[in-house]
């Protein structure tokens, strides 16, 4: 696999960061995950486009313009001759000795990978997944698409451990999102997905649900989604760029609706594998 730092293309194995940069030492950086489909970034500029929001967000400039990223993605993919893949990209402010405060003339650390994918286990969509919920223990800023990403990484391996595919935060009795993927819940026959807020990121994934609703007029929006409401939803499905839209049959170890993918799960799924091929 061919990685990118700083502007040159390399070997994985040979691509090396400091110590010193900050992303290692406080998590200081953003960064972003776009699927790639027959070699093609799907939503590249709004990914770009949420990328430069979350650099904004933590006073960053983006380190080069929008085009400019964009080729080097397009780049990236064309050296690893990726058909089916995901890009990564991630942004640190940089390398500087260990001190909190923003430092001066710091240049910003740009790395990037390629990563095969396999695809969506067909079992996932017919059987559907299980999710747990958890109390949201991150940080009042989800809206940036920070690399700090412990709170996460701890719910998913609770998660693992249960034998659960997602952990689905709740914040003072309202559900957020899941910790790597957006959620929709339908109850008499609507689906509803948490809106924009400082506790969700603003998925890509979501927003192309949201938009293919609007085309097609599916009962599909934004709104709350109360914690005592989720047992009762007729369906549950969680969206991201890497697994797409799926539908959640077991929460908490119990049945969701009649415990199989609903029907608005499929026209949804249908749609959106429509989109991106
Ligand atoms: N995660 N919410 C969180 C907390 C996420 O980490 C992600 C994506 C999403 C879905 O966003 P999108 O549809 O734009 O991928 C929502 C990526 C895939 C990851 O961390 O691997």
């Amino acid at each position: 696999p061919i990685a990118y730092v700083n502007g040159t293309f390399l070997p994985l194995s040979e691509a090396r960061v400091s110590i010193l940069d900050r992303g290692f030492q406080f998590a200081d950086g953003v960064y972003e995950v776009i699927p790639v489909y027959g070699g093609r970034p799907f939503r590249l500029d709004a990914h770009l486009g949420r990328l430069e929001r979350s650099l904004r967000e933590i006073g960053m400039a983006p380190p080069m313009d929008r085009e400019a990223l964009g080729e080097q993605v397009r780049e990236l993919i064309a050296r690893n001759e990726g058909r089916d893949c995901q890009a990564y990209i991630q942004v640190t402010r940089g390398e500087a000795p260990r001190n909190h405060p923003f430092p001066d003339a710091v240049h910003p650390t740009v790395v990037m990978t390629c990563t095969p994918v396999t695809p969506v286990p067909e079992e996932w969509i017919r059987e559907g997944v299980s999710v747990i919920t958890a109390e949201d223990i991150r940080w009042a800023r989800c809206d940036i698409k920070s690399i700090a990403l412990l709170p996460n990484v701890m719910m998913r391996q609770k998660a693992a451990e249960s034998g659960a595919f997602e952990a689905l935060w709740v914040h003072q009795g309202q559900v957020m999102e899941g910790a790597a993927s957006n959620i929709f819940a339908v109850f008499g026959g609507r689906a509803v997905t948490p809106p924009d807020g400082s506790r969700v990121l603003p998925g890509i994934t979501r927003d192309v649900v949201l938009e293919l609703a609007a085309e097609q007029d599916l009962p599909v929006a934004s709104g709350e989604i109360d914690a005592a409401d989720l047992p009762h939803a007729e369906e549950i499905w969680v969206t991201s760029s890497t697994k797409e839209v799926l539908p959640v049959t077991r929460l908490d170890g119990e049945p969701v609706g009649k415990g199989r993918p609903g029907p608005l799960f499929r026209t949804v799924l249908d749609a959106y594998r429509a989109r991106i091929r």
